[in-house]
């Protein structure tokens, strides 16, 4: 490595974080840890290894092509794609033994016409998303069909939380989806069916003391199945929402280029959008938005240099940014601080932390992209999960 810009993961903080999540969800619970997108930016393939070395049973993509890449890996999990698909992926889902979730009556054809054995599918419904999934008053023409179905067995259906965050409340929008969903698997239930929807908001709503102590809340009447996407990579989908103990898994981290001392008047990077008023001195980084730092955090963002929280000044490059960094240095001997360590987020070796929810404050966006934004030319270094 010629350049010291990585994202470390942190294997260990992975693993509580699962068991965090079972321990909410109980002894039995359906648990589909979500390592789509390259397991949100942290490693498909590594994690989802992890995962199945600490007990998890089912992973879930969104791709069919990130499916065959863990098959290909060695996964021996239940592997749900997410995706839809048509007669080709349908093959290609029913060679590499992984499970469809189903979304479309075209899609249930496609599957029937590839299939010489029995085939599993999860199929899911549109409770006010909008986005995937059959209308709920399909439903029991959905069970008349599985009923004569040869080759297509129905093991599970579904919904997805679009404000999974108000999942604690009785009359958000996520219990009005809760309700839909209890109607339509009334039509199942007595097939053998289960039922899954709770994403990080919904699971994280359920920790909650109030919901966890009232028997009848929403959340409590079924067994919802889990698929956790966010809380798994260690952070929580609200700040509200606290009864986990979560630990961010990727530290995004960089080592300084070189520093710079600047007089009064002089600018830094393209536009000359900063300008120095007095003496600074200025920490150039080689990590920029071609690595996945959003450039809108440009002048606005922070980052941890030297255990302190440094204002990114200018604007951000493809390659590099620069950091204010006149306060921590101040009279000392800058030579100490040539190869200081950058957090752009997580920990530093001494433990503080700079959380991935702060960058996503300051470049108005979700913590979610944060992390998924972490670029390919990033190389992910793993640490902890000795088995
Ligand atoms: C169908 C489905 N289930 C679960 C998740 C996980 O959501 P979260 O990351 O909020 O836990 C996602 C992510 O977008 C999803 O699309």
């Amino acid at each position: 490595m010629f350049r010291r810009t990585f994202a470390e993961i942190n294997l260990d903080h992975l693993a509580h974080n699962f068991f965090e999540i079972k321990k909410v969800g109980g002894e039995g619970r359906f648990i589909c840890p979500m390592v789509k997108a390259n397991a949100y930016g942290h490693g498909d393939v590594d994690l989802a290894k992890h995962l199945e070395n600490v007990g998890a049973t089912h992973l879930g993509v969104c791709l069919i092509e990130e499916g065959l890449l863990l098959r290909n890996h060695g996964m021996k999990s239940k592997i749900l794609v997410f995706r839809g698909f048509d007669k080709q992926g349908a093959q290609k889902i029913f060679d590499a033994q992984m499970t469809p979730v189903v979304s479309t009556w075209d899609q249930l054809s496609a599957l029937e016409s590839v299939a010489d054995e029995t085939i599993k599918v999860h199929v899911k419904f549109n409770t006010g998303m909008n986005r995937l999934g059959f209308a709920p008053q399909e439903a029991e023409k959905l069970r008349t069909y599985f009923k004569n179905s040869k080759k297509l067995k129905l093991k599970a259906i579904l919904s997805h939380f679009y404000c999974g965050e108000d999942a604690v409340s009785t009359s958000g929008l996520s219990a009005q989806q809760a309700k839909i969903m209890t109607e339509v698997f009334s039509y199942f239930k007595d097939d053998g069916v289960f039922a899954h929807l709770l994403n990080s908001g919904g699971i994280a709503s359920l920790a909650e003391a109030s919901v966890k102590n009232d028997p009848n809340h929403f959340l409590n009447k079924e067994n919802w199945g889990f698929r956790p996407g966010l809380m798994l990579y260690g952070y929580s989908p609200d700040a509200n929402l606290k009864a986990m103990n979560l630990k961010p898994v990727m530290t995004f981290k960089s080592v300084v280029n070189n520093i710079r001392q600047l007089q009064p008047g002089e600018t830094v990077s393209y536009g000359a959008t900063w300008k120095a008023d007095k003496p600074a001195t200025i920490a150039v980084v080689p990590v920029g938005y071609a690595d996945g730092v959003h450039r809108l955090l440009s002048n606005r963002g922070v980052a941890m240099f030297a255990g302190q929280q440094v204002p990114i000044i200018g604007r951000i490059c493809m390659d590099f940014l620069m950091l204010d960094v006149t306060n921590v240095v101040k009279d000392k001997n800058i030579q100490k601080f040539n190869e200081e360590e950058v957090i752009l987020f997580g920990y530093d070796q001494n433990g503080n932390f700079l959380s991935a929810d702060v960058t996503a404050k300051a470049a108005e966006t979700i913590t979610w992209e944060v992390l998924t934004a972490v670029g390919e030319r990033v190389p992910r270094h793993y640490k902890g999960g000795q088995a």
